[in-house]
């Protein structure tokens, strides 16, 4: 009934209250631009066409939509360039040239990003082809906004756009949401007959609702009572105000599917903009997170894993009955970090790209692991560094120990092969490799390979002096 669908995205406007050089629809909910939000929303239409209409910081914003990586390629995107902003009836009439005025055109703002996909379809669907339809809204402070003008049977007659409202409209408390569904023959027949002859001296989208009613078009309101899907960002404190709304949406989200959060109102899920990977938390049975996590990119749980409070983690696998203690730090950007069953890793724990835990394997506090695979059950517990390394099961890796994987010029591998036990404060100097079994004692600089079986030491012989005196302070003059 609707035909193709083609949306319009509005995002021209200044946003002069976010105080930013970043154009306002460039803003980051979930570490995402709130127009991919936008675009996202276009995607899950299966929208044929999207135009998005620019304006402040045009390059900026094209940049960001054709390189972005969710749904792309899922519809042609065109951008239209309005210069100046005069409303957005005028921002509209930019896009038209890019519509091709048959089937459907969905009217959505660049800095509305937590739209629910169903709820657009149900708008869509009460256009069907022939209707102008209007998502709107009953706010109890509807200051600031388009308000729905009804007739004595409760029809759609216009709207009235709040600096150009009396008293009486003020009182109403339906708005516009700024969203719309229209056939596109339709709309850009109105279009052509908006004038600018209001408060503000623009041409009002909204306008086109008086137009349709005196053109005979049937008006239909879709009234939704979800504020939430309906707001758009416009100040910092409104970012964050939907930042913790969506927050709550995804963390309720997997609480249904059995996640035990142990607050959902501090926990986060976001995109990672290093790596453009969309956040994504997939959880086994019985996963537990304590509070203030971050999880950043795509990350998997297994069952029984525990989540330690204020841990970040990206870009990881965590193993069944794996424990992340509190204040663990993992990022595996491109290369991935990956924890094994039933590893403990933490408190103050450092995973970075690379690091392939197995299972069972201890990393404690102050430890680093990058680029390195530990085998089951090897232990790093204290103070550590292990870079470009290659460990054997079983490892012992004392406190204070490090592996000198770069020479200043090139990173090489240390190799620790089973059952070897590395002391305290040891320097492994790579390309090394430490044999099957080999205790190396404590405070060692290694740089020769060690047979297997032994002990190695590479440290100054202990020296005492008896009778040494420390020297005395001279007596004050
Ligand atoms: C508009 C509606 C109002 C509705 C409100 C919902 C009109 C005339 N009014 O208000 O009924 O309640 O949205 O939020 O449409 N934009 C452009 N070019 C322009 C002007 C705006 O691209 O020339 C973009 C803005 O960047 C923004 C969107 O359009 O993304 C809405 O503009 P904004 O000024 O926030 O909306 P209002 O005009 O206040
Ligand atoms: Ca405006």
């Amino acid at each position: 009934m609707n035909g193709p669908l083609d949306v319009v995205v509005m995002a021209a406007g200044k946003g002069t209250r976010m105080k930013s050089r970043i154009p306002k629809v460039l803003q980051r909910l979930a570490q995402r631009p709130l127009i991919h939000h936008v675009l996202d929303q276009a995607a899950s239409l299966k929208a044929r066409r999207v135009v998005v209409v620019t304006g402040h910081g045009a390059p900026e914003v094209e940049a960001a939509c054709a390189g972005r990586t969710s749904a792309a390629g899922t519809f042609d995107l065109k951008f239209a360039l309005q210069q100046p902003q005069l409303g957005t009836g005028h921002a509209v009439q930019q896009a038209l040239p890019h519509l091709a005025g048959d089937g459907t055109v969905v009217v959505l703002s660049g800095d509305v990003p937590l739209t629910r996909p169903e709820t657009l379809a149900a708008l869509v669907e009460a256009s069907g082809g022939g209707r102008l339809a209007l998502l709107t809204v009953r706010l109890p402070d509807p200051a600031g906004y388009g308000r729905i003008v009804r007739g004595a049977q409760g029809q759609v007659e216009r709207i009235v756009e709040h600096k150009d409202a009396g008293e009486a409209e003020r009182a109403i408390d339906e708005i516009y949401s700024g969203i719309m569904a229209v056939p596109s023959a339709l709309l850009a027949r109105w279009l052509a007959r908006l004038t600018n002859d209001n408060a503000q001296g623009e041409y009002y989208l909204t306008d086109v609702v008086a137009l349709a009613v005196a053109d005979g078009v049937p008006v239909v309101a879709h009234c939704i009572d979800d504020a939430l899907q309906v707001a758009g960002v416009n100040s910092p404190a409104q970012l964050a105000q939907l930042e913790r709304a969506h927050q709550l949406r995804q963390a309720r989200a997997l609480m249904e599917q059995g996640v035990r959060l142990a607050d959902p109102a501090r926990f986060d899920l976001r995109d990672d903009p290093k790596t453009g990977a969309r956040g994504e938390l997939v959880c086994a049975q019985d996963v537990e997170i304590d509070v203030g996590c971050i999880f950043t990119g795509r990350v998997e749980i297994g069952e029984g894993a525990r989540i330690g409070a204020y841990c970040c983690v990206a870009n990881a696998r965590i193993g069944a009955a794996a424990v992340l203690h509190p204040y663990t730090h993992v990022d595996g950007e491109q290369a991935g970090v990956r924890v094994g069953e039933g590893a403990l890793v933490g408190p103050f724990a450092r995973l970075r790209p690379g690091a392939t835990l197995g299972r069972e394997v201890h990393v404690g506090n102050f430890v680093e692991v990058k680029n390195s695979q530990l085998a089951d059950g090897a232990k790093a517990n204290h103070l550590a560094y292990l870079g470009d390394a290659t460990v054997g099961e079983r490892v012992n890796y004392g406190a204070g120990s490090i592996t000198a994987n770069y020479d200043g010029a090139n990173k090489h591998r240390t190799v620790i092969e089973a059952d070897a036990h590395i002391g305290s404060n040891c320097v492994l100097v790579a390309p090394v490799t430490i044999g099957a079994g080999t205790t190396v004692a404590g405070g060692s600089t290694i740089t020769e390979d060690t047979p297997p079986g032994s002990l190695s030491l590479g440290r100054g012989r202990q020296v005492n002096i008896a009778g040494w005196h420390r020297p005395a302070r001279k007596p004050k003059a």
